[in-house]
Order: structure tokens, then sequence, then C-alpha cells
């Protein structure tokens, strides 16, 4: 039925339109969908590894796409995005063919410290950057992802060193009776550029974080933080009275001149953030919430129910932004499993998205690459973000057959610790030794560089 309309196209687009003849044949046993969707995000999958990924080839550095800028298109995140797109992808589809890469990419870029802030990348390192890689180890704990050994540091815990990092006041805004006060600052490095942006990326990661931690080990100190964030976001207006959600403001103008730009996965942080609350707490304020972004997320990002990021894509949009598609599909499909009275609201359209996502599955060299501008129907370019969103929107579909996120008294067995970066020094020099005169002058060309958060262009719109 619903199924069929869209299967059609899907199979067409991912595996070429020959491909797909043979699959009309099979097309009608109610499972096959399944099957067929399974091999379509493979395809995609392996499209985008073997085309973007250098990072298991020899001389080549495990854990990133090629990049930052002038070197490539990719900041150092999105590699750790692109982790956790491919844990759910095994998740959703029981395909462990990537998991080894996943795996070593993840253990790769712990970092010096065992908190995803390693030395190559620590100068220009935003507290969202530092989430992302996060956020998978994060996903790696709740879907029971092989342990790494056991002398090495563990999922759990390298997501604890990133929250504590990320509690301690050297991140934040002190000065007392300060509006922003508490804020989580965009930079961890004071002398960067977006050390005083307080944003919500920064602070929507971490809200996002503590919620998971809290429902996770059943500590409810970390869920105490997350409802702080929320409530300083909110007392901010980042989120006003209708649930835009809005980019961030300056510590200089008190978080009083916000910057209005609107980006997909800042408010899906907040909304899967908030089903982590309900599903702990079960609060009525939290199912307000989560009605109440998703309402406002179905609205403003998928105009005709197809995913549309509003700020950029009637013009060009960043590789970062190229990438919010994914996690806005990816994340909408984790909070049906958290609270599931929002299910019946977010399937359709996760549906008439994809199917307009795998029509442009039809460019590159191969003839199958994916496409960015999913509403209009023809392919526009090919890149490895491009691939991510629509592996993201297939697996996503996939979610009803799924098992929900562990807790560690329900299955999960990474082991944690919470005192877990508790003591990691701030500076770069205190981090990793002094670094002479000349190395400075190249962190400094560096961080102009690689700053690679994804709030960068629109910071300095914001500061104009
Ligand atoms: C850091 O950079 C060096 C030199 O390019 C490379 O050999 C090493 O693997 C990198 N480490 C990480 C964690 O990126
Ligand atoms: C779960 O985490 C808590 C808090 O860290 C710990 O006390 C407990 O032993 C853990 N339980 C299991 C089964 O690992
Ligand atoms: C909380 O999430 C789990 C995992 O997805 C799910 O099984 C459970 O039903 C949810 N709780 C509620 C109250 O919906
Ligand atoms: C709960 O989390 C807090 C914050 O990290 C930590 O200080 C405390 O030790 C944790 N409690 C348990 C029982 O693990």
């Amino acid at each position: 039925m619903l199924v069929k309309n869209w299967i059609w196209p899907l199979l067409a687009a991912s595996q070429g339109a020959q491909a797909a003849l043979e699959y009309t044949n099979l097309c009608s046993p109610s499972p096959l969908p399944l099957e067929s969707i399974k091999k379509a995000a493979a395809i995609v999958a392996k499209d985008l590894l073997d085309t973007y990924y250098n990072g298991d080839k020899p001389g080549f550095v495990p854990g990133i796409l090629p990049g930052p800028p002038p070197d490539g298109d990719y900041y150092w995140w999105q590699g750790g995005a692109l982790w956790g797109t491919l844990l759910d992808y095994w998740h959703y589809t029981g395909d462990t063919q990537f998991n080894p890469i996943v795996k070593r990419a993840m253990m790769f870029q712990v970092g010096e410290n065992a908190d995803y802030n390693p030395r190559n990348w620590s100068a220009s390192m935003g507290n969202d950057d530092q989430s992302f890689w996060a956020f998978s180890a994060m996903l790696a704990t709740e879907l029971g992802f092989e342990d790494p050994p056991k002398d090495k540091p563990q999922w759990a815990a390298l997501v604890q060193a990133v929250y504590n990092e990320q509690t301690a006041p050297e991140r934040r805004v002190t000065t007392p009776g300060h509006n922003c006060e508490w804020g989580l600052r965009w930079q961890v490095f004071p002398a960067n550029n977006g050390f005083d942006y307080i944003n919500t990326i920064a602070n929507g990661c971490y809200f996002n974080i503590a919620a998971r931690l809290a429902r996770y080990f059943g500590n409810m100190t970390y869920a105490e933080n997350a409802e702080r964030t929320w409530n300083l976001i909110t007392r901010l207006k980042y989120v006003d009275d209708q649930y835009n959600v809005y980019d961030g403001a300056h510590e200089g103008d008190q978080c009083t001149k916000i910057n209005k730009f609107q980006f997909s996965y800042n408010a899906v942080i907040l909304l899967q953030g908030s089903a982590y609350m309900w599903n702990m707490t079960q609060k009525p304020e939290w199912e307000q919430r989560i009605n109440g972004l998703l309402d406002n997320i179905i609205k403003v990002f998928f105009p005709d129910k197809v995913a549309f990021e509003v700020a950029c894509e009637h013009a060009t949009c960043t590789t970062d932004m190229e990438s919010f598609k994914g996690y806005l599909h990816r994340w909408l499909a984790s909070t049906t499993q958290l609270a599931p009275f929002t299910r019946d609201k977010i399937m359709p359209v996760l549906k008439s998205s994809t199917a307009a996502a795998v029509k442009l599955c039809t460019g590159g060299a191969n003839g199958r690459m994916c496409g960015f501008k999913w509403s209009t129907g023809v392919f526009d370019e090919t890149g490895a973000m491009q691939q991510q969103n629509v592996i993201a929107a297939l697996t996503s579909l996939l979610v009803g057959s799924a098992k929900g996120p562990l807790t560690n008294s329900t299955g999960g067995t990474s082991v944690g610790n919470p005192n877990a970066g508790v003591d990691t020094p701030l500076t770069i020099e205190q981090r990793f030794g002094k670094i002479g005169g000349g190395d400075r002058a190249g962190a400094a060309i560096l961080t102009i560089l690689i700053v690679g958060a994804a709030s960068v262009m629109f910071w300095y719109m914001g500061t104009d």
C-alpha cells in the first residue's frame, strides 16, 4: 500500500533502473520492502565509504573524512557523525560489514586524555565538535556495540569525559548575575573566535548527552543538568513560545541579540533529548515540549513532507549544513522509540521524505550517487553528506522493528567512569606541553581554516 508507492522509486534510484526491474518481480510479499530498504541502504553506505573515506588506507588517518579545507571538504566532527550513522545502520539492518571500520575509527580519534579532544584537532575544538563524537560513543553504549579492549577507554566513559569537561566552569560563562550565566560556550579555547558565542548547538548537545547519561546510568545528577540547560535556553528565548529553535547569541550582548537562523539539527537535538527525559520521567512537561518541538519541526523543516534545510537551501548550504537532514531523520526515528506517542506523527513524514530523497540517487560516475535538495526531485550534487543523509533516511524507516536504547540495567555492557575527564586541564599547553611560536602561529592559522563547528558561518553573519 503506502510502502508500495514509494518503494519503487527507491529501488529504481538506489540500484539503477536495471536492478530495480529485477526487484519488481519480488515486490509482492509484504516483508520484502524491508529487505529492499536494507539492500538499498547497503549500497548507499558502501558507495559513501568507497568514494569518500580513505581512513583505512595506508598513509591516511582513521576516523576522519578528507579535510579540512583546503585538503578536503569535511571537518573533524563530521567523521564523528558518520560513525553514528553507521552504528544506526548496523542496528537497524543487522548488517555488520562496516563495524570493524566504525570501531577502529571511533577508537583512533579518542585522543590522549580519553575524551574525544585529540591533540591534532584540539586547537580548533568546539564543544559541539566534541559532542558529535560523544553522540556516537553514547549510541555505541546504548546499542550494545562491541566494547573496546579492557585496557582502552570504554564508550560510556568517553561520553562521561566529554560531559564532565563541558560541565566544568572553564567551558562556561561564570560571571555572577550575567544573563548568559552557566551558558556553555561554543568554542573550547578562549583565543578562538566563538568563545563568546553561547549557542544552541553547544548547549543542545550537552542537554542531549546529559539526558542520555541519566537514563543509561539511572543517575539523576545528569538529568538535573539537562533540565538546567533546558531552562537556560528557554529563558534566553533560544527556543521561543512557538518552539522555534534559534541559533544563539553573544556573551557581550548578554545573550539578548538572538541570531534567528533555524537549523534542523538544533531543533532535533532538543527533541531527542526531551524524548529521553520523558522516557525516564514521564513528566507531562516533557510530553508538552516534545509535542511543541515536533509540530514545529514538521512545519519548519518538512514543508511538503520532505526534509528541507530552510536557512540555507534556497541558496547554498555548507558541507556542515548539508549533513543536517541525516540527523533530522535519525533522531526523529529515535524519538518514536523513546516517546511512542510521537510515532503516528513522525513515521509518515519520514516515509515521504525518504521517498523524495532516493529519487535523487541517480548521479555521479556510477549513476546512483545521491543528491541534496530532495524536494526538487532532481539530482544536484554528490558528497559524503548526501550519501550519509540517505543512509540515515532509509535505515530510520526500519525503526519499528528495532530494539530501543539499552541502559546499564537492561543489557548495556559498556563500563562507565563518573570521574572521566574531571581533571583534564584546559589550555593546549597544559594538555600537551609547550608549543613554540611557530606552532602557535600554525595553530591560529589552523583555527581559521578548520573551525569546523557547524554554526561557523552563521556566527560570522550574527557578528555582522
Ligand atoms: C595526528 O596527525 C598525525 C600526522 O598527520 C597522524 O599521524 C596521526 O594519526 C593523527 N592522529 C589523529 C588522532 O588524528
Ligand atoms: C550501572 O551504573 C551504576 C552507576 O555507575 C553502577 O553503580 C552499577 O553498578 C551499574 N550496573 C551495572 C549492571 O553495570
Ligand atoms: C522508553 O524507551 C524504551 C526503549 O525504546 C521503550 O521500550 C519504553 O517503552 C519507553 N517507555 C515508555 C514509557 O514509553
Ligand atoms: C552520578 O553522576 C555524578 C555526575 O557525574 C557523579 O558525580 C556521581 O558520582 C554519579 N553517581 C553514581 C552513583 O555513579
